[in-house]
Parts: C-alpha cells; sequence; structure tokens
C-alpha cells in the first residue's frame, strides 16, 4: 500500500540523523506490536516512521499550529515541543503526501495519548516510549511484560512510568494523558 523504503529516503530529508535512527527503531517495533496485536501493520509502520516530522522545528511548533487551528492548551503554551505530534499531523500530508486518517491520527496522539484512543494510535505512542524507554530500572521489561497481557495493559504501565517522572520534574500533567490513564482504568474496573 506505501512504499516504506520510498517513504524512508523521503523522510530522511526532514530530520536529523539522530532522530531517523529513533524513527527507523520505532518503525520495526510499531510493526512488530501491530503483528502481535492484529492490528495494520502497514500503517503502524508508516506512521512509526514518521511520527516525529515536526520535532525538528521546535521554534515554528505555535505558529505552525495556529496555521492549522491545532488546539493549543495551556499545558503546550508551556511547553510547546508537545505539538509536534499534532503539527506532525499536517506535516506528514504536506511534505509526503501522506493522507490517511489512522495514520494521521496515530501521529497526532504519539506524545501524549488520549481517551478512546485506537489501537493504531496506542501502538505508535507505545513503540516511541518504548525506544526511548531504558531498563537500568526495569521500566522496559515491566512494559514487555505487560505486553504478553495486553496492549492496554502496556500502555497502562508506560504511562504510569511517565507520570512520576514528570510530577518529579514539576511538569505539568497533559490532560490527555490523564484522561488516557483514566479510561484504561476504569474500563478494567466495570468489566
Ligand atoms: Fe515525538
Ligand atoms: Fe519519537
Amino acid at each position: 500500500m506505501w512504499d516504506l523504503e520510498a517513504l524512508k529516503s523521503e523522510y530522511k530529508k526532514h530530520v536529523p540523523e539522530v532522530l531517523f535512527e529513533h524513527n527507523l527503531r520505532v518503525t520495526k517495533l510499531a510493526g512488530e506490536l501491530a503483528e502481535k496485536f492484529g492490528a495494520d501493520r502497514d500503517r503502524a509502520e508508516v506512521a512509526g516512521l514518521v511520527h516525529d516530522i515536526a520535532f525538528p522545528r521546535d521554534e515554528e511548533l505555535v505558529p505552525l499550529a495556529e496555521q492549522y487551528g491545532v488546539r493549543i492548551t495551556p499545558v503546550e503554551r508551556n511547553a510547546p515541543i508537545l505539538l509536534h505530534g499534532p503539527v506532525g499531523a499536517h506535516l506528514i500530508t504536506k511534505f509526503l503526501g501522506l493522507s490517511d486518517e489512522d495514520i494521521c491520527e496515530a501521529v497526532r496522539w504519539h506524545t501524549t495519548g488520549r481517551e478512546n484512543a485506537s489501537e493504531l494510535e496506542k501502538i505508535v505512542f507505545l513503540a516511541d516510549k518504548m525506544d526511548v524507554t531504558s531498563d537500568d530500572d526495569g521500566h522496559l521489561s515491566e512494559i514487555k511484560e505487560a505486553l504478553e497481557e495486553s496492549l492496554d495493559k502496556a500502555v497502562l504501565v508506560c504511562v504510569n512510568q511517565i507520570i512520576p517522572y514528570q510530577l518529579q520534574q514539576g511538569f505539568a500533567l497533559h490532560p490527555d494523558l490523564v484522561a488516557m490513564r483514566n479510561e484504561i482504568i476504569l474500563k478494567s474496573k466495570v468489566k
């Protein structure tokens, strides 16, 4: 459906080498997770590859968000880098011709997640976080163990690792991250 190798060559022009390497690892991991959970592997790989297209444009994120009509919450005003997902969802269409809605949404929500995230969104969220999670304190192993139970469980474990770090750093918590965590917890309680 998409020529992944051609897309890699094109995408490479938009990001620095170190980011591209991360994106290649996320491509692979997202593909593996899609395979494991019966999601669309092609879409997972494409979204995994291009999710950080807006990351290097940190100075331009607020104006680009305004231009594209992206919602800017107070948390994002305070930390504009959080806008690289939502802005990226527009840039992949503009620069790479990708207009598949599921892929755009996975790019849009890859940093914060959201309530009622799709399976593909969760896969890209998780693959991205797993690639930058160290196993020094057993965090990566904890996520991998949870993956044996379910995708939701792994996302929950991952968010439960992110939140204490953000509290410790004194960062504001993104409402969509909290909403995703609440939804997964409440859903499992209702069952
Ligand atoms: Fe990112
Ligand atoms: Fe990333």
